[in-house]
């Protein structure tokens, strides 16, 4: 059936092409003399894949918000070379809507398709939305209203606001992974809804962003990291489930998503990100190293469980810093690394319990209370361990 699609596909040689369609002039023209504050300039770019019976149904609902709020704009849809009707649908309604259609060949993902929209924005506000009908087109108004005010730097159409909400048919899985996402997402943002795709940003923001690179699905997340938005206002939207098709958001996703996750606290932490997943680490290792402990106490003699467990905790601490805290450094041999941490982590030993043994011996706080004395040596240990993984085990 996408036949014809394909044939016209093939005189689109570059690998990513605009099909201009018809702008319509006023989009332009009228922005550029009697621009006033209230006069916006909005691009709303949509990305697809596999959209092409809700892109009818879509654009004009858009276009009656536009008119309704008194808004001029255009409608930029991004798509990966879909292998549907979405070239011809979208070539007609450019005929009587604000319509350019971007075309990406040999490139997939949602948030890559976002960032591509906006560079070829020309609207003062850039609005992301779904092309399902998921997102009510009618809030759009609102969305752009919001950043009218001047320290509004990113606005959301949430479903986690009162008066927001989701569809009904929205099982206990998709809402249960909606709020474990969002909670992970907890200390990047006070964003009650960050995981939106349906949001609003001015163009200078979207500038101002440090190297975006998202890895998944939640561009939203990503700009409001990386352009360093902090005042973010919520609407309220009643978030509702796709007309037709099916959602693309996969395992592989998720699993993204925590990648995605791990890059952003990166970006936060700065320089701490290294000291902050190294101490984390060391902590899950302790709670190894009991864990161990208990079970093989009752098998072996307490000595030979302390020296297990011991091994334990130092080889998942490893193999968690190779992985996380390090993974640039991870083409290096694994067998020289370990050894390298398992020498590092017993030298840390020792200066834990030489800085314990000095404050226990001589300054009587410590004397009385060993806890404290074993707190800083251990303190003193881990600073050592780190500066030993950082430039000798993980170089
Ligand atoms: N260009 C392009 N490329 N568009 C894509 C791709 C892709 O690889 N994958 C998905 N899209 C488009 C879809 O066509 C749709 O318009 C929009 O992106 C959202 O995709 P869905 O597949 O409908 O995602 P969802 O409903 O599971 O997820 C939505 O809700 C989440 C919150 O629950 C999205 O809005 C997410 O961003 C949001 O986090
Ligand atoms: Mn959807």
């Amino acid at each position: 059936q996408g036949s014809s699609n394909c044939d016209a596909r093939r005189f689109l040689s570059s690998p990513s092409t605009t099909i201009s369609l018809a702008v319509r002039a006023k989009v332009n023209a009228e922005l550029t003399d009697q621009d006033s504050d209230n006069d916006c300039r909005v691009s709303v770019i949509v990305p697809t894949y596999c959209e092409a019976k809700n892109l009818p149904i879509l654009v004009p609902r858009i276009c009656e918000a536009f008119e309704e709020g008194g808004l001029t704009g255009e409608i930029i849809i991004v798509d990966d070379d879909s292998p549907d009707q979405t070239l011809a649908v979208c070539d007609e309604l450019a005929a009587r809507y604000p319509v350019r259609l971007e075309i990406r060949q040999g490139e997939r993902g949602l948030s890559s398709a976002v960032i591509h929209g906006m560079r070829m924005a020309r609207g003062q506000v850039l609005l992301v939305m779904d092309a399902d009908l998921s997102h009510p087109a009618h809030k759009i108004p609102e969305l752009v209203g919001a950043l009218s005010d001047k320290n509004t730097d990113f606005v959301i159409g949430s479903r986690y606001v009162p008066g927001g909400g989701t569809d009904e048919n929205w099982g206990f899985f998709r809402w249960l992974n909606s709020k474990v996402a969002t909670g992970l997402a907890r200390p990047l943002t006070s964003a009650r809804d960050p995981m939106a795709g349906f949001f609003a940003l001015r163009r200078e923001s979207f500038q101002s962003a440090n190297a975006l690179d998202p890895v998944g699905y939640k561009i939203g997340l990503e700009l409001i990291v990386k352009c360093r938005c902090r005042n973010i206002h919520e609407v309220p939207i009643y978030f509702s489930d796709r007309l037709h098709g099916e959602s693309k958001l996969s395992l592989k996703e998720q699993l993204n998503y925590l990648r995605h996750l791990k890059r952003l606290y990166e970006f936060k932490l700065g320089v701490w990100a290294q000291p902050v997943m190294f101490g984390l680490i060391g902590l899950s290792g302790v709670v190894v190293d009991l864990t161990v402990l208990s079970l093989l106490l009752y098998a072996v003699s307490a000595y030979l469980a302390r020296a297990v467990a011991i091994g334990c905790a130092m080889t998942w601490n490893f193999y968690w810093n190779r992985q996380l805290t390090f993974s640039k450094s991870r083409r290096r041999h694994v067998l020289h690394q370990y050894v390298l941490f398992v020498m590092s982590c017993s030298v840390g030993a020792l200066i834990d319990m030489g800085v314990f043994s000095l404050l226990y011996a001589n300054i009587a706080i410590f004397t009385a209370i060993p806890q404290l004395a074993a707190m800083i040596g251990i303190l003193c240990g881990a600073v050592f361990n780190f500066l030993m993984s950082k430039y000798v085990a993980f170089k």
